[in-house]
């Protein structure tokens, strides 16, 4: 007997081998959430278009990419299989028909955007959010399923929803978000040449850029502009210079040639 298995451990070694691989790739390929299971069936198509749509939205998400479900941001249990059980202390906006659900909404989100929960606690709309449920939420700019950084245009749109004449609460800041967010894209592209052309040569002057990049960037969210306006400035400044220098050699090297 023990013989045979000397005899035979090659092939054994492999079956066995192939065992393990295959299990690995079970765990890996069917690994169990049953929220995502339950809610793609082509059935609710018909039977109930709104699901249906929500879980399309969430289907075609930078989240989905990056393997964030419907249980990260819901809660829920998403090994069980039955509705109830798996709905049992699940995040759904239907079940308060009143604006404090959208006072979960930071916390939900800042689980993992942690820069923009801890810069957005310092600003007024969290503050109105809580104190009198009249400040925008992560969602109302981002939107939930389907998250995106919208363009300036649309993110404009929606300061406007809240800041105009009628209201009277401050109409001038949308003027305001749009120079900041237009400097912002403008150094993005100048901070990503100049990493592209300058790391090796001026690595210094290239991390400083980037610092002040992802410090701007991040402060975008206490919507504190009186701040933001001298920071984007200053950013826009001094990416605008090496860009115009790295330029100017260009021209001169091949003028010289
Ligand atoms: C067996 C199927 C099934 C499973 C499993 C399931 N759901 Fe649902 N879910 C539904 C159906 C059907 C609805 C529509 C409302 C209803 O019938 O209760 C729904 C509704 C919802 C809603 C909207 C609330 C509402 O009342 O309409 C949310 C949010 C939700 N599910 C999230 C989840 C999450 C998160 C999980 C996993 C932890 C999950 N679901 C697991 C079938 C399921
Ligand atoms: C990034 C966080 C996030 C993820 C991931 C996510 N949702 Fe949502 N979902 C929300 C938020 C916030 C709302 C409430 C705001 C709204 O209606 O847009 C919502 C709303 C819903 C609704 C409408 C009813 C309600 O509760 O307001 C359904 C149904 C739903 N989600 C199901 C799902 C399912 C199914 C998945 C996974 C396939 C999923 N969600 C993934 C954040 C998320
Ligand atoms: C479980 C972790 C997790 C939760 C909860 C979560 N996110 Fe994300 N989010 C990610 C990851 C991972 C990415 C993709 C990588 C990145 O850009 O950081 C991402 C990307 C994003 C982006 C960038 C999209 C883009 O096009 O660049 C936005 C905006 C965003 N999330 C908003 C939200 C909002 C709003 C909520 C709450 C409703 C939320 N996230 C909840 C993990 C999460
Ligand atoms: C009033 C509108 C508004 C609110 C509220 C808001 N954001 Fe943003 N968010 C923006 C805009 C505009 C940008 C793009 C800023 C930029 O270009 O740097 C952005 C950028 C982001 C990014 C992308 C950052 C990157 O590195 O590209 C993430 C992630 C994000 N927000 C998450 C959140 C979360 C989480 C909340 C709630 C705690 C939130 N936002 C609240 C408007 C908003
Ligand atoms: C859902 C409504 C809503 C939306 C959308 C909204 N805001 Fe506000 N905003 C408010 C409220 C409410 C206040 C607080 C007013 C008060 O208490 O004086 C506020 C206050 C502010 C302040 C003053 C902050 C301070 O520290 O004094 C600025 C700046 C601001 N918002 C900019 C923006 C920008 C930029 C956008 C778009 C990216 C935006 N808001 C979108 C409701 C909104």
């Amino acid at each position: 007997m023990l013989t045979c298995i000397k005899n035979n451990a090659y092939p054994v070694r492999i079956m066995i081998l192939a065992l393990f691989c295959l299990s690995l790739f079970c765990s890996y390929a069917f690994a169990v959430d049953t929220c995502i299971d339950c809610h793609q069936d082509d059935k609710f198509r018909v039977q109930n278009k709104r699901l249906f749509d929500y879980y399309n939205d969430w289907k075609d998400s930078v989240h989905n990419l990056a393997g964030v479900s419907c249980s990260d941001c819901h809660g829920g249990n998403p090994l069980k299989s039955d509705k109830i059980a798996a709905h049992k202390d699940n995040f759904s906006s239907l079940s308060h028909m009143d604006s404090t659900v959208y006072r979960k909404i930071p916390d939900m989100c800042g689980k993992c955007h942690e820069s923009e929960l801890s810069n957005f606690r310092q600003s007024k709309h969290y503050k109105s959010l809580f104190d009198k449920g009249t400040g925008p939420h992560c969602v109302t700019c981002h939107g939930s399923m389907n998250v995106e950084v919208y363009y300036t245009s649309v993110i404009v749109r929606t300061c406007q929803s809240c800041h105009n004449e009628y209201t009277e609460n401050m109409p001038e800041v949308a003027g305001e978000a749009d120079k900041v967010l237009h400097r912002i894209n403008v150094s993005r592209a100048f901070k990503n040449w100049s990493s592209l052309h300058y790391s090796e040569k001026e690595p210094e002057k290239v991390r400083e850029i980037n610092d002040l990049y992802q410090d701007v960037a991040e402060s975008w969210h206490t919507f504190n502009f009186e701040q933001l306006d001298e920071k984007s400035m200053n950013l826009l400044n001094m990416s605008k210079t090496l860009v115009n220098r790295g330029l100017a050699e260009k021209r001169e090297s091949r003028e010289n040639k």
